[in-house]
Parts: structure tokens; C-alpha cells; sequence
């Protein structure tokens, strides 16, 4: 309990909480990023309601936005209210029933969250492994097909906690397809700043979070999954474990009816339909060329830093750049460091590669010169005060 509220119960006062003053932060983490203005200025615009008919008209932009960014012509592509983790989970918790068997990754810190998701469906997980910081090899992925015919596949295409992107993914859905299990891909990092086609490459469903390289606030999360993949949602035996993200629910809200589920987070739909706007408008490959030159500046930087890279260029992911510390520095005093003297965030590694890597973002607005340069220079500046 806060000071404040603890006052309040004691006096029965209101509690005495002062103006919203946020640090005004350069945002160069795994997500958020650093929000365009045209964005934030969507955001103060009048509240209409959720069946509204400007809004409606508003829900039919925003699905053809996202097919776009997407690359699909997938009929079932929404924004799922709430984060990443809620259009992962619907992904998930439709399209895994009990009984069924679904093959995750072990490389990363969100295959893990994808083995949990499908236990608590229900499902019996089976695992292809790599090695934190290696991208799943086919080969190995093959092998598991054959040993465990499992009836899902789930892989992570930008794995933010090792910044390793999965290469090959065409091959990686064949090899699904051939043995008949629906594949589902992680392009939370991915969607808007890295190559992704989700219809070319087979991808039967794709969840992803607008934080990232869409540089939007988190609330209002895309999703994506073709005709096949809903056809198994809506012939399942048993309702999905959650009422709220059962997408045969949600269709009557986001698909023809437009008839009430859940009162729609608004103000996060105004913010996406910009945050797409700006995407239509740079063009999808443009934009995944920004965030390869940028961020090729960015991890050239480094290197001149005297830094290494976590990933090897081959699996090199741009809008997540994972830099070993080196030996003898306090990772988590650069972080401070940086915060305090710079109003700048990074993040440290999750799980396996806690305390060995740092993760610098450059995602969507943040993947800027600008950004690199200040970045840069700050970074030189914090391993400096250690004596690197
Ligand atoms: C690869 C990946 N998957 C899933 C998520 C979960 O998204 P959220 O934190 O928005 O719930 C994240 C968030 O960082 C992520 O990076």
C-alpha cells in the first residue's frame, strides 16, 4: 500500500496524488518503443462507442491495415483487447484442444510461455530444442514431426529474449503441413520491422503485439489465422477454456454481425489504425529496410564499441539487438546508468542469458539515426564510468 493510500483509510481523505508527469524516456528496449506523435494525437480524439457506426466502419480499416502488414488476405485477422500475451493465449487456447499435442521451441525465453499456454489448454507439449541464441534447425524439426506427430506447431520468428531471428520459416511450415499440424507463429517482434509474409510462407496463424516495430501502445494486440486454422476452431469438440479470447465468440463482434462480446478498448483501436496508417504509408518493405539499416548502423556501433553481437549475422534479428557484456562489467549499473543520466532505456537478458547480454531495441519509431547515435554515445559514456 502507498503512503497516500494508507493516509486516505487512516483520515478517510482523499488521497493527494500529484499530476501525471511521466520521465520523458528515448525508448531503446524489447518494447514499448518510442510512440509517434501522429499516434499519441489519435489517442486524445473523442471517445465514440464500440458498436458505433463510425467506429465499425473504423474496425474494417484496421482489419485491412493489418492484412496488409500481415501479408494475408487471411478474413480472420483482428485486434485481439489486450497485450501480446492475450493474442498469443487466443492463438493458443483455440487451436490446441485437450488431447491434442503441440511442438514448441526451447531456444527462448517465449517458447517457454508457449509450452504453458498449451498446458493450460489442455494440450500434451512436446519440444524441438536449440540452444538460447540459435534459431530452430529443420532438420531437428523434422525429426520431432516424426518421432512425436504432434497436431501444432508453434515457433517464435523474432525471439526477443535472444535476439535471434528464425530463418527458413517456409521450410519450417512444409515440414508441418507435410505431416498435417497447423503452424503458429510469434511475430510479436517481428510484424512491422522485419520480413514476415504470412501467406506466402504458409503460416496458419500469426499473433503479435503492437509495442514493438508498430511503436504503439500496448492494448489492442493483431492476429491472424486463415481459413484453414478456423475451421478447426469453430469444429472443435470442447469451448476453448476462455470465454473472454474464444474466437468463435469474437467472431460475432469482429466478423460480419458486428454484435456485442466485450466493450473494445477504443482508444488502443484509434491508436493501432494510425500506428498502421503510418506503416501503409512508409510501405511494408520500406519499413523493413529502415529497421535492417538502422539497425545495421546500430550493431556496427557496438562493434566499434568493442561489443559482440549474441547472434551471428546470419541470424541477426534488427529490432532486437542482444550484446554480450563484457567480462568485468556490471550490467545492470550501464542500465542505470543510462536511465538516470540519460533518461534511456534498455533492458538486461531474460532467463538463460540473464546478466550475459543487454537487449537494445530499434523498433518502429525508434529505429531512427537519431536514436542509434544517442544510444551509442551514451552506452560509451556508461561502460567508460567502469573502465572499459
Ligand atoms: C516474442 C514475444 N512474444 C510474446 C510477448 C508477450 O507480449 P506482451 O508482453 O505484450 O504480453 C512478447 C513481449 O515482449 C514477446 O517479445
Amino acid at each position: 500500500m502507498s503512503d497516500a493510500s494508507a493516509l486516505a483509510d487512516r483520515e478517510g481523505d482523499a488521497p493527494d496524488v500529484g499530476e501525471l508527469t511521466p520521465p520523458d524516456r528515448t525508448l531503446m528496449g524489447p518494447g514499448p518503443s518510442d510512440v509517434h506523435p501522429r499516434v499519441l494525437k489519435a489517442m486524445s480524439t473523442p471517445l465514440v462507442g464500440h458498436l458505433d457506426p463510425s467506429f465499425v466502419e473504423m474496425m474494417d480499416e484496421v482489419q485491412e491495415l493489418l492484412r496488409y502488414a500481415f501479408r494475408t488476405d487471411n478474413k480472420w485477422t483482428i485486434p485481439v483487447s489486450g497485450t501480446g500475451s492475450a493474442s498469443m493465449e487466443a492463438a493458443i487456447g483455440n487451436l490446441v484442444e485437450p488431447g491434442d499435442r503441440m511442438l514448441v521451441p526451447t531456444n527462448g525465453y517465449f517458447g517457454g510461455r508457449m509450452k504453458s499456454m498449451a498446458e493450460r489448454a489442455g494440450g500434451e507439449v512436446v519440444e524441438v530444442s536449440a540452444p538460447w541464441g540459435e534459431p530452430l534447425d529443420p532438420v531437428d524439426v523434422e525429426r520431432a514431426f516424426d518421432e512425436h506427430q504432434p497436431d501444432v506447431f508453434g515457433f517464435v520468428h523474432a525471439e526477443t529474449s535472444t535476439g535471434v531471428l528464425q530463418p527458413n520459416v517456409p521450410e519450417l511450415t512444409a515440414i508441418a503441413h507435410d505431416h498435417d499440424a497447423l503452424v503458429i507463429a510469434d511475430s510479436v517482434t517481428s510484424l512491422g520491422g522485419v520480413e514476415l509474409r504470412v501467406d506466402e510462407w504458409g503460416i496458419d496463424a500469426a499473433y503479435s503485439g503492437p509495442q514493438k516495430c508498430l511503436s504503439c501502445p500496448p492494448g489492442a494486440s493483431p492476429l491472424t489465422l486463415n481459413d484453414r486454422a478456423m475451421d478447426k476452431v469453430l469444429d472443435r469438440d470442447e469451448q476453448p477454456r476462455s470465454w473472454y479470447l474464444d474466437l468463435s465468440l469474437l467472431e460475432g463482434y469482429w466478423g460480419d454481425d458486428r454484435s456485442y462480446h466485450h466493450t473494445a478498448p477504443i482508444t488502443n483501436v484509434y491508436a493501432l489504425r494510425e500506428a498502421l496508417r503510418l506503416v501503409a504509408e512508409e510501405g511494408i518493405e520500406a519499413r523493413w529496410a529502415r529497421h535492417r539499416e538502422v539497425a545495421g548502423d546500430l550493431k556496427a556501433g557496438l562493434q566499434d564499441l568493442g561489443l559482440e553481437m549474441n547472434a551471428p549475422d546470419e541470424y541477426w534479428l534488427p529490432s532486437l539487438n542482444a550484446v554480450r557484456v563484457p567480462d568485468g562489467i556490471d550490467d545492470g549499473d550501464v542500465i542505470a546508468h543510462l536511465l538516470d543520466e540519460y533518461d534511456l532505456e534498455i533492458a538486461s537478458g531474460l532467463g538463460d542469458l540473464d546478466g550475459d547480454i543487454w537487449r537494445i531495441g530499434c523498433m518502429g519509431h525508434s529505429a531512427r539515426p537519431k536514436n542509434v547515435e544517442y544510444v551509442l554515445a551514451a552506452l560509451e559514456d556508461a561502460l567508460a564510468e567502469q573502465g572499459f
